[in-house]
């Protein structure tokens, strides 16, 4: 993970004014995802408020471990190797990017600053490229 000391203080600022708002964030995230990829919506149990915790609960465990990603790993990899069950594909990864931005862009207005939202895309291409390379190595081993 490629990310500056700068970059992960960014996104901690900008993630702590998200946590009062977790549940409509998640809420919200869900609802995009689903509106603009529907036949996502079918992978997941109808009901979703447990799913929304467990969004919110990993996001913070993720973004608290910016600081040293090598402590968060070997748990992000797990999740990964889930996800392969999940039938989340490294298409849906993008899709999945793309409404967190777009999401954090709607909660954070002018928070969401041109550094904010690079330094997002790069710490979730981070997580979905070790979780996806988890998943195909699982695969393939
Ligand atoms: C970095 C991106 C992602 C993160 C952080 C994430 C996080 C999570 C977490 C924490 C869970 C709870 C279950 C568990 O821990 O195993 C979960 C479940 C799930 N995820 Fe993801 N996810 C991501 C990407 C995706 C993608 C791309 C898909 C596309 C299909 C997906 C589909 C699912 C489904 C269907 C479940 C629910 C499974 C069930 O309860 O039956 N996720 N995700």
């Amino acid at each position: 993970m490629t990310l500056s000391t700068t970059q992960t203080q960014v996104i901690q600022d900008t993630f702590s004014r998200i946590v009062p708002r977790a549940d409509e964030f998640a809420e919200s995230f869900y609802a995009t995802l689903f509106q603009t990829h529907p036949e996502v919506r079918q992978l997941f149990p109808n009901e979703m408020a447990p799913q929304r915790e467990k969004l919110i609960s990993t996001l913070t465990f993720v973004v608290r471990g910016l600081g040293d990603f090598s402590r968060i790993q070997s748990a992000v990899e797990d999740l990964g190797v889930r996800h392969v069950s999940y039938k989340a594909s490294p298409a849906l990864y993008g899709a999945v990017g793309e409404c967190l931005i777009r999401t954090l862009a709607d909660f954070l207005g002018a928070h969401f600053t041109t550094d904010a939202r690079a330094a997002w895309q790069t710490a979730y291409k981070a997580l979905s490229d070790t979780m996806i390379g988890a998943g195909q190595a699982r695969m393939a081993g």
